[in-house]
């Protein structure tokens, strides 16, 4: 399974990067707008930080409008995948865009039947968010366990990308599912390496080892 970084903060993706362990990014008007920076100006330095895909959200809400917005932001780097909304008017944006060969991934998606028609539409990721189908009550790896099943007996090219993931346990899930891809906040990232048990047997073997340092 790929990790992404869910995040606009390039210092973020310095440390990720630093660890060989980001294949790529994703972005929303959200995360950039925390950033307080110029929209284009945030995505170039983050396609110029990673080698792997960059996530970048239209924010147009008529077919039109999205696919400008998305000829625009595509023409940035040649790592960007654009980030459509899943809404009808979204995935016929998909469809365009898709022959026009600009690689898309269908956000804010919420249930098996919105996946299959984003794959339908010939979407190059669809990504589910299960921390926000969990808020409300409801099963976010279920969803995404039928998501992938769907792809699967139909052989879907598309890749199911897993967001809206708040914790190590989200990720472990979704490798188990079987997403292609797991997109994480960078704290999430941080706690991916870590075990208390591990901390406590480094310190063990430390002290140990120093019982008998005259002998080595
Ligand atoms: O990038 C979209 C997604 O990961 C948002 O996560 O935590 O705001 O639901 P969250």
């Amino acid at each position: 399974m790929q990790i992404f970084l869910d995040t606009a903060n390039v210092d973020e993706i310095h440390q990720g990067v630093a660890m060989g362990l980001v294949d790529g990014v994703t972005t929303n008007p959200t995360l950039v707008a925390r950033e307080k920076r110029k929209f284009r100006e945030c995505i170039e330095e983050i396609c110029s930080l990673v080698d792997g895909p960059v996530s970048a959200e239209v924010t147009a809400t008529d077919t039109e409008g999205m696919i400008r917005e998305a000829r625009e932001i595509s023409s940035w780097a040649e790592n960007i995948v654009v980030k459509i909304p899943m809404v009808p008017e979204g995935l016929v944006a998909v469809r365009r865009l898709t022959e026009e060969g600009i690689r898309t991934n269908v956000t804010l998606v919420f249930s098996a039947n919105q996946a299959l028609l984003a794959a339908k539409a010939g979407a190059y990721f669809c990504s589910p968010f299960i921390g926000r189908i969990d808020d409300i009550g409801e099963d976010g790896m279920e969803v995404l366990s039928e998501i992938v099943s769907v792809y699967d007996t139909y052989g879907f090219e598309t890749q199911v990308l897993a967001a809206s993931m708040r914790h190590p346990h989200h990720v472990r899930e979704a490798a188990l599912i079987g997403a292609d891809i797991a997109t994480v906040p960078f704290k999430v990232f941080a706690q991916l390496a870590r075990h208390p048990l591990t901390d406590v047997g480094i310190k063990r073997f430390l002290e140990d080892w120093e019982k008998v340092e005259d002998l080595v």
